[in-house]
């Protein structure tokens, strides 16, 4: 009796342990999938905007990045998602500048959202989803991008551009997806 109790645990911790391999292999490329369902069924105002820049001034580590990101961030949406954002990522003692130098860029948190560490937390965000094949070193180069990028287009002289760019992906944006723009802004 006791055999026979052993017997059927063994066999049902193999076939249990059988099933949920079986169910990961088969797991990773639709759980992608369903990732890229969700950033395409779920539009931003960034994704309106251009899915290139200009980086004929950037450093050639800046390129590099950028090259990266316009690789690895264009797998679920475009690379427009993040080239557009309202995000600057600024370490503390830039942060305070700024805001004695160009208060009123802090009003408009849908033009810019201004954090430290903004970037990191989306780009590790975006690195932990299934079908994201980003690595460490590769996230690090890509963040280094994107928060120098964000202050040389978002802020001092280009901070007009910007703005007028901005709230133009939201006036359209807002005509042509209602129901997502309160959703996104006016919760
Ligand atoms: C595996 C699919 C996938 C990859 C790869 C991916 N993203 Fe995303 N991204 C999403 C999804 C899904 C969303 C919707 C919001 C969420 O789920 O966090 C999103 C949203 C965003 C947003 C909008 C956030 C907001 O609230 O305004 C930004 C910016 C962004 N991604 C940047 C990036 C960057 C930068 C990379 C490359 C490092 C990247 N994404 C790679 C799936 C992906």
């Amino acid at each position: 009796m006791k055999k026979k109790i052993f017997f059927l645990v063994l066999f049902s911790s193999l076939l249990f342990t059988h099933l949920t391999l079986f169910s990961a292999d088969k797991d990773a490329p639709s759980s992608a999938e369903a990732e890229k369902e969700k950033a395409l069924k779920n539009p931003y105002p960034n994704d309106l905007g251009p899915e290139k820049i200009d980086i004929s001034k950037y450093s050639a580590e800046l390129q590099e990045g950028y090259k990266l990101m316009l690789d690895k961030c264009a797998k679920c949406h475009t690379p427009s998602r993040p080239l557009n954002s309202q995000f600057l990522d600024l370490k503390p003692e830039e942060l305070q500048t700024l805001k004695s130098s160009n208060p009123e860029i802090f009003k408009d948190k849908l033009v810019w959202q201004i954090e430290t560490g903004i970037w990191q937390r989306y780009i590790k965000r975006m690195m932990a989803k299934p079908g994201c094949n980003i690595n460490t070193q590769e996230g690090k180069k890509i963040w280094k991008f994107i928060v120098e990028d964000s202050k040389k287009r978002k802020t001092g002289a280009q901070a007009k551009v910007w703005a007028e760019h901005r709230k133009k992906l939201l006036a359209e944006f807002k005509t042509k997806y209602p129901d997502r723009f309160k959703e996104l802004f006016e919760k």
